[in-house]
Order: C-alpha cells, then sequence, then structure tokens
C-alpha cells in the first residue's frame, strides 16, 4: 500500500544505493520539490548534502527566513546561502522586456548556483572527498512532459536555465520521480518539512522581478513585497489558500494615478489582485474572492503602503490571460 512512510523508506535505500559515500549538492529554491527532495536526501544520507540556497532577492516577504531558518530547523541540512540580490539588481537595470528579464535571471542563476557548487566541491576535495550528485525535485509530471529522458544536470527549468558547464557535471538524484504534487506533500508533511513550504502555492523562478511592470528596483521590490504580504494574509485569514491555486500580486510602475489621502492629492502606483482557479495552470479563472476580503486586503493595502493609491482586481480567464502579468 502506498503511504509516505513506505515512499520514504524505499527513497532512502534508493538514495543511499545510489550516492555511497560521495558527497551531494541540491539546490533549494523555497518552493515545495526542492524542499522534500533535500529533506529525503538529508534523510537517507545527512551531512553528505549540502544545500545551496541562491537568495536573489525576488522573493517574497519572509521567504528566504523560511527556507534558512525554518527549513534548516525542521531538516538538520547544512544550507549554503548566497546573498545575491545586488547582483540581481545591477544585471536587471533598466530592463523592462519580460523575456530579457527573464532570461537575465536565468543566467546569473546559473552563474552563482555554479560559483557555490565549485566552492563546495573545492572544499570536498580538499579534504579528500568527491562531490557527485545533485539532487532535483523532478516529479512524475515532469519525467513524463519531458519524455523522461536523463538528459545532463539541468537546474529545473522552472529557473529557466540551461546547465551547468562541462567541467561541472553531476550525476542527479531525484527521489521524487515517481510521485505526484499531493503525495509529494505528503512526503513533506512526513519528513517534518514546514507547512508553510509543503503548500506553499507555485511561484515563479523569475519571482518578483516578473510581478514589476517595468524595471526592476530595490525601492519597487519593497513597494510589491509589503503588498503582496497584506494580500496572502488576508487570504489565509479567510480560509482560501486551498481554493485559490495562486494569487500574483503585480505592482503596475510604470503607471500612476492621482487619488487623495488624508489632505493631499496623492500620484501613486496601482497593484493588480490576480487570484486564479486552476488544476494545473495551463487554464484558469479568476477567483470569486468575497468582496469583504478584497475590501480589506485594498483599504488595508492602501493605508500601510503610502506609494499605492489603487488596488484592481484582474477578472480574466486564461485563455486570453495568462496567470503572471508578464
Ligand atoms: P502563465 O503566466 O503562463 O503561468 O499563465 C503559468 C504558471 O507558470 C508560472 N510561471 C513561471 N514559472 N518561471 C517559472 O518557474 C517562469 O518564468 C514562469 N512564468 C510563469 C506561473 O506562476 C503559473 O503558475
Amino acid at each position: 500500500t502506498w503511504t509516505p512512510g513506505n515512499v520514504i523508506a524505499e527513497q532512502v535505500a534508493a538514495v543511499r544505493a545510489q550516492v555511497g559515500d560521495a558527497r551531494v549538492v541540491c539546490g533549494l529554491s523555497g518552493g515545495v520539490d526542492s524542499s522534500v527532495a533535500a529533506a529525503l536526501v538529508q534523510q537517507a544520507v545527512g551531512d553528505q548534502l549540502t544545500c545551496v540556497f541562491v537568495d536573489h532577492g525576488l522573493l517574497r516577504a519572509g521567504e528566504a527566513e523560511q527556507v534558512e531558518r525554518d527549513f534548516v530547523a525542521a531538516t538538520g541540512v547544512a544550507l549554503k546561502r548566497v546573498d545575491a540580490a545586488d547582483r540581481f539588481l545591477q544585471a536587471l537595470a533598466g530592463v523592462s522586456d519580460p523575456e530579457t528579464k527573464r532570461k537575465i535571471i536565468g543566467r546569473e542563476f546559473i552563474r552563482v548556483f555554479e560559483e557555490a557548487a565549485r566552492e563546495i566541491v573545492a572544499e570536498t576535495e580538499d579534504a579528500g572527498g568527491e562531490v557527485r550528485f545533485l539532487v532535483q525535485g523532478t516529479l512524475y509530471p515532469d519525467v513524463v512532459e519531458s519524455g523522461g529522458g536523463e538528459g545532463a544536470a539541468n537546474i529545473k527549468s522552472h529557473h529557466n536555465v540551461g546547465g551547468l558547464p562541462e567541467d561541472l557535471q553531476f550525476e542527479l538524484v531525484e527521489p521524487l520521480r515517481t510521485l505526484f504534487k499531493d503525495e509529494v506533500r505528503a512526503v513533506g508533511l512526513e519528513l517534518g518539512v514546514p507547512e508553510a513550504i509543503v503548500w506553499r502555492q507555485p511561484f515563479p523562478g523569475p519571482g518578483l522581478g516578473i510581478r514589476i511592470i517595468g524595471e526592476v528596483t530595490a525601492e519597487r521590490l519593497e513597494v510589491l513585497r509589503a503588498a503582496d504580504a497584506i494580500a496572502r494574509e488576508e487570504l489565509t485569514r479567510a480560509g482560501l489558500d486551498r481554493d485559490i491555486w495562486q494569487c500574483p500580486v503585480v505592482l503596475l510602475a510604470d503607471v500612476r494615478s492621482v487619488g487623495v489621502q488624508g489632505d493631499g492629492r496623492t500620484y501613486g502606483h496601482p497593484v493588480v489582485l490576480r487570484p486564479v482557479s486552476s488544476e494545473d495552470a495551463m487554464t484558469a479563472d479568476w477567483s470569486r474572492v468575497p468582496y469583504d476580503v478584497l475590501a480589506t486586503i485594498s483599504s488595508r493595502i492602501t493605508n500601510t503602503v503610502p506609494e499605492v493609491n489603487r488596488v484592481v482586481l484582474d477578472v480574466t480567464s486564461k485563455p486570453p490571460g495568462t496567470i503572471e502579468w508578464e
């Protein structure tokens, strides 16, 4: 019979058999798949595993802490965190085109990961060991979609990156290859991965970088992060997390409109709420979030984020709209 415990026992044995005494690296994104894969491999080979968390500065409020503090506390993994926020911001300076942003973020991500992996390889070799494996949170639907090929050691395509260079190739460890998403969640809970991670809604690899329409700057990220945190908090408070597939909050950074706050006129930016329901993100419908929840989100955002003076709701299905605005 299928139980999370059986899957864990099976995969722990398989990972041990595959890896032996070698060292293993794993890129953590803060998402469900990489977190559960890392927790499983940690269970199997303990501190032979080193996780790399590239903080690109495009995460939402609290997400870096979830990885660095909560995930580490829950699993005991050895974590190498790279604070690369400045580097990403510099690379994104002056860029507004969505696909260019994605390419830049993907490129920087793989470079930063590569540097961190090289450091781990060098440290391991100095100590007489060898890093031979890379953990990937590949799920069964990913296997089916990609034709089941093994391929080279690519960081999962949701980061939109190519592979690592020739001289830094690893053998893949993919302990979730036979599992569907709901099974991964069950396994994650059994392994003690924090619920906030296990139940995290889909979040794009390029992060808030593609939720600021216009150039990405540190100030704009701060504004969006504050508005997004309020929306997420209120949707959670209303018990809507499991009904909503995801709810991008989008900052229209190049749009300004006139408003009035207190005694004065304002000239601020709109944010868009984009709550959607979906089965697989291929198609989606806009979620009928109750008006009173929307009202609370709107007034809290406009009362506490001074740069935002308008909150608008996206009522477009997919197609024709995509879930993200970029
Ligand atoms: P769209 O906007 O195409 O999004 O309807 C479908 C799903 O994919 C996510 N998404 C991305 N995920 N890198 C990712 O890892 C990306 O560049 C990207 N663009 C969109 C989106 O959040 C939704 O779940």
